[in-house]
């Protein structure tokens, strides 16, 4: 955050030459006051002499100053409003009753004109997207049958099993999920005759803490999440224009592109930094505030190639990592030292400033957790969680065909056997 103390003097100076001579009055006291704070705490803080420029630095940010910028050139929060965004929504329902609610407030009432696109596996969790028929617009529903892929030489030669719970049949079926998003949103378009400026991919199972800033929009880049980079990009979520969504979401369709271009034994993250490279889609890594709510069990404290389970409360923003609602074991100085020992370039995330408390996740989910999650996430996620919780099978074939008729486009089971599938299982 803090910038050298050269940094800030340069555009001020510069400023002093086109400022009206009366203000000179003001401005040689304030540099002698800024020479005054910077010797005298440079010389008391011998570690680290930077910030002593802190409280000058935030005074001279608050000054009418256009300060120059080195940050990519971003959309403003008007013009986004007023673009037409594909929010495409993969993969199982799994814990949706904590996580939905967060991504309609978070990310589709932000921005209320986006469309949903939800491509998903039938499984016993599907009725809990019942509660999508509380968000702002509904393009396409699908959710189907998971079937076995082939497996080819292009994509064994390619992909690896490594690490993969599922091996290469799950990294295929997680990337026909995404790229089956990708044409469902080019056959609205075609049939509406119109095209999304912006697609933001996300997951169904990410919990949002805070609302998704303008800033992550950068036109002519693709966005991807900091950390969890796990020898690639973070595939977790993915913000672009049309052009660069294109290539990053054709995920099946350009594992023979990598094959050609002499890839071999990739994960999903350096597949798919692999692709965007392959193809010349220039990326940007920015901190985002959600993270991915995971039932499964990691050893604690993580090795150097182990996963962090970070609470739920956790201030963030955590770009994704993977998350429960736990009580938190480690923060600060532990965290710090949990996190030192994890690989960077692996399932590292930022830590810094108490962004990060971990959990002990190496068993199940500890009893009481509905009552931490409740309290941390507030009356209106808890009541959607209850809602879930409590569903009967009326009320989930009621919000089913409901949704249904606020979606553009179907393509499901029956709603009766989506619902009885996880409230009467056989
Ligand atoms: C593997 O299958 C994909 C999709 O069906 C196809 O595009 C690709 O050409 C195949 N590769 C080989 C080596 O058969
Ligand atoms: C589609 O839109 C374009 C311009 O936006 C227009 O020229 C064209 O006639 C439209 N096509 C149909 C089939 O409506
Ligand atoms: C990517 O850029 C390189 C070098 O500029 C060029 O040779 C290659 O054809 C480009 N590939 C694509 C798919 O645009």
């Amino acid at each position: 955050m803090l910038q050298s103390p050269r940094k800030f003097v340069t555009p001020f100076t510069k400023c002093v030459s086109d400022l009206n001579w009366r203000l000179t009055g003001l401005i040689i006291p304030l540099v002698l006051f800024i020479t005054f704070f910077s010797l005298h705490y440079s010389s008391s803080t011998s570690s680290n002499g930077f910030s002593a420029f802190y409280p000058v630095q935030q005074f001279l940010f608050n000054l009418p100053f256009k300060f120059i910028s080195e940050e990519d050139p971003v959309v403003s929060k008007d013009e986004l409003l007023r673009s037409k965004i594909a929010v495409c929504l993969v993969g199982g329902a799994r814990r949706f009753e904590l996580t939905g609610p967060s991504i309609i407030e978070m990310v589709l009432k932000e921005y209320p004109n986006s469309d949903v696109f939800l491509h998903s596996p039938l499984d016993k969790d599907t009725f809990k997207f019942s509660l999508l028929k509380f968000a702002p617009n509904v393009a396409a529903v699908r959710i189907f049958h998971p079937q076995p892929l082939p497996e080819n030489e292009s994509y064994v030669r390619v992909l690896t099993a490594h690490n993969s719970p599922n091996g290469i049949q799950g990294l295929l079926q997680y990337f026909n999920l995404v790229e089956g998003c990708l044409t469902m949103i080019k056959s609205h378009q075609q049939k509406k005759n119109f095209t999304y400026d912006w697609i933001i991919r996300t997951r169904v199972d990410g919990y949002w803490n805070a609302p998704l800033g303008s800033e992550n929009f950068v036109p002519g880049k693709y966005l991807v999440p900091a950390g969890s980079s796990y020898g690639g990009l973070n595939d977790r979520l993915g913000i672009g224009d049309l052009r660069t969504s294109t290539v990053a979401l054709s995920r099946l369709s350009l594992v023979p592109n990598l094959d050609s271009a002499g890839f071999n034994n990739l994960n999903s993250e350096a597949a798919f930094k692999a692709q965007l490279t392959t193809l010349n889609v220039s990326h940007v890594a920015k901190r985002l505030p959600f993270c991915v709510v995971s039932d499964r069990r990691y050893d604690f404290p993580p090795g150097r190639f182990g996963v962090p389970v970070a609470a739920l409360s956790s201030p963030g923003p955590l770009s994704g990592a993977k998350c429960r609602p736990c009580r938190e074991v480690c923060e600060g100085l532990c965290a710090e030292t949990v996190m030192d020992s994890v690989e960077k370039v692996w399932s590292w995330t930022h830590w810094e400033n108490g962004a990060l408390q971990l959990c002990d996740a190496h068993d199940a989910w500890e009893s009481g957790w509905e009552k931490n999650f409740d309290r941390l996430a507030g009356k209106k996620f808890a009541a959607a969680r209850k809602r879930i919780q409590s569903m009967k099978m009326e009320e989930c074939v009621k919000d089913f065909v409901q949704l249904r008729k606020r979606s553009a486009h179907w393509s499901a089971p029956l709603v009766d056997e989506i619902c009885a599938l996880g409230l009467n299982p056989p």
